[in-house]
């Protein structure tokens, strides 16, 4: 009787020990486990996000109009976020996405500036190589959407798809702003 007594302390004590060891039941912080085609999937958008920092980043030098540069180097700095987050769903954290997405400065063409007609070639080519590449990223997310089991890692995801579609947005209202065809 006694005995019995004693094993279901020990097991008290062990359970107590479980929870209170940092043991992944006791963690506040969310984790899942990828699978493989995930694993695929987010090393694909981890490129594709690498590549858009890159091009913005050139893009920025390159174009003849300083609010281009400026619109190109805004988005840039959005990419990078995307990329951190992929990064971290990459290490099975399931980042904690807040609200709305947050580039939300949804572009008023030029700002509010009176349209004027661009005859920049260059900055028309910039334009529709950057709008031709968003409308690849955007649809690369949301075929990626489907194939995570995770629902946090499927709203961090679509978080990123609004932001790529803001993006398109945003180049698409300069161009119509400037006399350009999108
Ligand atoms: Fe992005
Ligand atoms: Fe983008």
């Amino acid at each position: 009787m006694q005995e019995k007594s004693a094993k279901k302390h020990r097991f008290y004590r062990d359970c107590m020990a479980v929870f209170s060891s940092g043991h992944p039941m006791g963690e506040v912080m969310k984790t899942m486990k990828l699978t493989q085609k995930e694993s695929m999937l987010l090393q694909d958008l981890k490129t594709s996000e690498e590549i858009c920092i890159e091009k913005y980043g050139q893009y920025a030098q390159k174009a003849e109009d300083q609010a281009l540069a400026d619109l190109f180097l805004t988005i840039r700095t959005k990419e990078e976020e995307h990329l951190e987050t992929i990064n971290q769903l990459m290490q099975g954290t399931v980042p904690m996405m807040s609200g709305g997405s947050q580039g939300g400065q949804s572009s008023q063409p030029g700002n509010g500036k009176a349209t004027k007609k661009s005859d920049s070639k260059t900055d028309e080519y910039l334009l529709k190589d950057a709008l031709d590449t968003e409308k690849h990223v955007s649809s690369v997310y949301d075929t990626c959407i489907f194939e995570f089991t995770d629902a946090g890692a499927r709203e961090a995801l679509n978080h990123i798809q609004k932001e790529e579609q803001e993006h398109g947005q945003m180049l698409y209202d300069y161009m119509v702003c400037h006399g350009m065809c999108a």
